[in-house]
């Protein structure tokens, strides 16, 4: 095993550490421990190896199966880079990540109870009119991308103390035939009533004005280079956000108030032991599946129990056996990690290509129950929808399959039912903001006070040839291995079933993270210098921020559509 000793990596010696550290004590009974020692040893860039003492105890047998993953799978052993399942060490489940959750469920709980619409619909005029809001807005493009954008919206409102607002277009919400959404939310309409009864601006001189922030124009966006919490405009839009990245790039804003509400959310950029799972728990809360898709899930699974482990598998049309295999094994080495209580597990098959769906089922099905949604044979409510925009947009035929748009969100919760787990296996993109959300809604549906940190796991499987260049070919902000795809990564590894973070990290601060060429470039573009093991250089950025000219960009809200 690597000791993370050797080549000159400042701050990753110390998780090198912690990793070999995880990997040699399938023991974890020191975990206090071992928080205290990331903490501390972070700061010291020099820091020893010496392994902290820690004392065996007897109730470590829910961690035993941590070690199914350490075994042969690996040809790798280098100091100078890891394989996807060395990577993805760090993210086997873990009683500090569910920790974290928890903590952020709460913190979640919190928020709406403040800033939701029962009790802000109820401030006095000057208090309400005083009062801020975040817009989250989307279109009804690709359904991973466009709950990302809402997502990181609840999200911003958090760190910024606002309330949250669902943006509608011609009084429909984003994907509302299919989608419910929290009543904790405001619409622009209401908002813009309570507005004029309130009368703020004749009473307090404030009119609904709409600061807009598009983080898709890097040179212009103010991510990294102001304080947010300062801008006192009535609504936020922070515009662009597809993925889990843009929200977390404040993590690393210049000002000192923005990056602790930004990790007092996400967790500390290099911690991606205890990442809390945010999106999933934002989800929970946030949507829900409308009665028609519900309906369908019931159908598919017909009064019984929720399944256990869903295989998410984008094929883009393309027939690979050896994803297909790969995928397999994968999801065998799922169904070890927890006690099998069913004699034969239910597994969902969700992919955007039906032919996989031929292919694979009959395999599954030597140890394992199918549950598939196959919508031809469903004549629900739901069906008759496809009526209205009948016919798949033909240009999104490769990218989201043949089937109508509605059975994409009944096979999205019908596999956020499942218990115990995710596998997200693919032809190229491993990791899509599709299935990232279903492990992260499914992971949030699991979690409870005192659930088992084994109960449930994120897995990639990866086949041999789409890691021939390591995970280089993962190139997408959206995928969830991107911010590893950089030197650290081994190339020609052999097939990978990797734990898999159910929060994507937006920096590369953590072990083994490092940049591809064109992540430098394109963070170059927000004034970071990246070095090619990802650490930025700080002060750069801050004279980056404090010479370029500030852009704000305003719009009154009175006079848009809505
Ligand atoms: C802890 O347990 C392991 C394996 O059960 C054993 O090899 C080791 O000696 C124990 N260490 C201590 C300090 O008891
Ligand atoms: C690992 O591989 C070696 C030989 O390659 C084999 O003897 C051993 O049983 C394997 N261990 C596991 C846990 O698969
Ligand atoms: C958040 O806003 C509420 C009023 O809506 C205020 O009472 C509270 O102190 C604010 N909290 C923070 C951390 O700014
Ligand atoms: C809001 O939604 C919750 C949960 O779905 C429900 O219990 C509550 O009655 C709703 N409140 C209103 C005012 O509709
Ligand atoms: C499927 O993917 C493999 C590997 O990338 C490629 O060689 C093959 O041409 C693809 N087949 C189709 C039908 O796209
Ligand atoms: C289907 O739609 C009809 C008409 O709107 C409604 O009466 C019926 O209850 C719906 N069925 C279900 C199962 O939701
Ligand atoms: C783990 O999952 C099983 C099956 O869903 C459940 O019965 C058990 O209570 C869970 N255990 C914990 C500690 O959450
Ligand atoms: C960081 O940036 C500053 C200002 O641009 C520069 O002077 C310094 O050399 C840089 N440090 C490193 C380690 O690149």
């Amino acid at each position: 095993m690597r000791s993370g000793g050797g080549v000159s990596r400042r701050r990753r010696i110390p998780l090198n550490f912690l990793h070999g550290f995880l990997l040699i004590s399938t023991i974890i009974c020191g975990f206090g421990l071992l928080i205290l020692t990331i903490r501390s040893i972070s700061i010291d860039p020099n820091a020893g190896f010496k392994l902290p003492t820690i004392t065996n105890t007897t109730d470590d047998n829910d961690y035993d199966s941590v070690s199914t993953f350490d075994s042969n799978t690996t040809d790798f052993k280098s100091d100078s880079c890891a394989t996807v399942e060395e990577m993805g060490e760090v993210f086997a489940p873990n009683e500090f990540a569910i920790k974290e959750s928890l903590r952020v469920r709460r913190m979640i709980q919190q928020h709406f109870l403040l800033n939701g619409a029962p009790r802000v619909r109820d401030l006095s005029p000057e208090q309400f009119c005083r009062h801020g809001f975040v817009l989250g807005k989307s279109a009804e493009a690709g359904f991973g991308n466009e709950m990302y954008k809402i997502l990181s919206a609840a999200a911003l409102s958090i760190m910024l103390n606002r309330s949250l607002i669902i943006g509608q277009t011609r009084g429909k919400y984003p994907f509302g035939e299919y989608i419910s959404y929290t009543n904790l939310s405001f619409t622009l309409k209401e908002v813009k009533h309570l507005w004029r009864q309130n009368d703020c601006m004749g009473k307090y001189g404030r009119p609904l004005i709409m600061r807009t922030d598009d983080f898709e124009k890097p040179g212009e966006s103010n991510v990294l280079c102001s304080n947010w919490r300062k801008w006192n405009q009535p609504v936020i839009w922070f515009q662009g956000t597809t993925d889990a990245v843009g929200i977390q790039l404040f993590l690393k804003n210049i000002h000192s108030q923005m990056r602790s509400a930004a990790s007092e959310l996400f967790g500390q950029a290099g911690a991606l032991l205890s990442r809390p799972n945010v999106f999933g728990e934002l989800m929970r809360v946030i949507v829900s599946p409308s009665e028609d898709v519900e309906q369908a899930v019931n159908w598919v699974l017909s009064g019984g129990v929720d399944p256990d482990i869903a295989l998410h598998m984008r094929m883009l049309t393309n027939r690979s056996v050896r994803a297909l295999q790969a995928a397999l094994s994968c999801l065998k080495k799922a169904l070890l990690t927890f006690q099998q209580q069913a004699a034969r597990p239910r597994v969902v098959l969700v992919s955007d290509s039906p032919s996989l769906i031929k292919d694979i089922t009959p395999s599954v099905q030597e140890f394992a129950e199918v549950v598939h949604f196959d919508y031809k044979l469903f004549n629900g409510n739901i069906s008759s929808l496809t009526s209205n925009n009948a016919h798949q947009l033909d240009f999104r035929v490769k990218d989201w399959g043949p089937a109508p748009r509605w059975v994409a969100f009944v096979d999205f919760f019908l596999a956020s039912r499942v218990k115990h787990g995710v596998v997200s296996g693919a032809h190229r993109r491993v990791g899509t903001t599709y299935a990232q959300l279903i492990a992260a809604l499914a992971a949030a549906n699991q979690l409870g006070e005192g659930t088992s940190p084994m109960n449930f796991t994120f897995l990639s499987s990866f086949q041999k040839n789409l890691l021939s260049d390591g995970l280089a070919n993962q190139v997408g902000w959206g995928h969830v291995w991107n911010r590893f795809a950089g030197p650290l990564s081994c190339h020609g590894q052999s097939n990978q079933c990797a734990h898999t973070p159910l929060l994507p990290p937006a920096w590369w601060d953590g072990a083994w993270q490092s940049p591809i060429s064109r992540d430098i470039r394109r963070m170059e573009a927000f004034g970071v210098q990246l070095s090619s093991l990802g650490e930025i250089n700080e002060s750069s950025l801050r004279s980056y921020c404090e010479n370029r000219k500030s852009f704000v960009r305003t719009a009154p809200i009175v006079r848009q559509t809505l």
